[in-house]
């Protein structure tokens, strides 16, 4: 490179980082169902938004499609970790698919809590990113009681009729920060807005976004593993930047990394997204131990343990099968 050499220092390494428990069973999910029931599997969108967890599947015998309608009638198809609409469900069945549903069960609460407050005749504003599946899945709840709101300033042109009783929601992948910035924008807005019963953005998300920040802290650059159409990964760049890295920024493996990123860098930070494998974080160590960088520390904030048990309709076939 033609900058300033690298002058070499430490590694900070987030903990946690790197696969949720949703994530997590939901690779579990496609690998068990490829055993069970052999190739092709069909998955309705990308399981999870990881380019290599994806490529790996479908190598396994996976067939990723977009909608139904390219799954043939009677066959199996998993549904992703993001969540999909009743409509999704109503389609499956009305094509007769053997449907294993591999959605996260901290997305399906969030779409308890849609069903709950739309019945109870409230207007529920969605914190969240247009177009990413999760958010569609939500809103199909109760499509004709939300209304997306994705950043602080979209509150400004927000109407509602006087006395509508409001509730919020959100995806449960955004950054904290800036969440708690539209939620005490739209209460200031509307006094009368209601809360969730309980924080809708995950555990995960929350987690790492505390460990980047405190690698960030004393890290000129931080890199962030994960895939473009990774909500939590991206995030975990935009985090970074707030909380004091010199700069951020996001791959989906080595072959991504520009050396001259490295040029004057002293402290490197790294961190993956929920639905990363860990071997490409491996990777990237082993790649900065090679340039003056060796000996990564790990930065532990939380501990973690939580494991969701399988789709119940897979057990049962599990079991079947011996
Ligand atoms: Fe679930 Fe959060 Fe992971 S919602 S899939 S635990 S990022």
């Amino acid at each position: 490179s033609l900058g300033m050499p690298s002058v070499g220092g430490s590694v900070l390494l987030a903990d946690p980082r790197g696969y949720c428990a949703g994530v997590d069973r939901a690779v579990i999910t496609v690998e068990k169902a490829l055993d069970l029931y052999g190739s092709p599997v069909y998955v309705r969108k990308e399981i999870v938004h990881n380019k290599h967890v994806v490529n790996n599947l479908r190598d396994r015998g996976a067939i990723f499609v977009e909608e139904l309608d390219e799954v043939p009638e009677g066959a199996t198809v998993v549904f992703s970790a993001h969540g999909v609409s009743p409509m999704v469900h109503a389609e499956a069945a009305e094509r007769s698919l053997k449907t294993i549903d591999a959605t996260c069960p901290l997305v399906t609460k969030v779409h308890h809590e849609a069903r709950r407050f739309a019945s109870e005749g409230y207007s529920i504003l969605l914190i969240g990113h247009e177009g990413h599946e999760e958010v569609e899945g939500t809103a199909g709840e109760a499509p004709d009681h939300i209304t997306l709101v994705q950043t602080p300033d979209d509150v400004d042109a927000l109407e509602f009729p006087e006395g509508t009783r409001l509730s919020w929601l959100s995806q449960t992948t955004l950054s904290v920060d800036e969440t708690m910035e539209t939620v005490r924008r739209l209460r200031q807005k509307f006094p009368q807005l209601e809360d969730p019963p309980s924080d809708d953005i995950c555990y995960a998300t929350q987690n790492r976004q505390v460990a980047v920040k405190e690698i960030a802290k004393n890290a000129d650059l931080v890199i962030v593993v994960g895939s473009a159409n990774s909500s939590n990964s991206v995030r975990l760049v935009e985090v970074a930047l707030e909380a004091g890295a010199k700069a951020s920024y996001r791959i989906d493996d080595i072959s991504e990394i520009d050396e001259t990123w490295l040029d004057g860098v002293e402290n490197v930070g790294v961190t993956s997204g929920a639905s990363v494998p860990d071997d490409l974080v491996q990777e990237v160590l082993a790649y900065l131990a090679e340039r003056g960088h060796p000996g990564a520390e790990a930065v532990r904030t939380a501990d973690e343990s939580l494991i969701f048990a399988l789709p119940p309709e897979l057990r049962k076939d599990m079991k079947k099968a011996g």
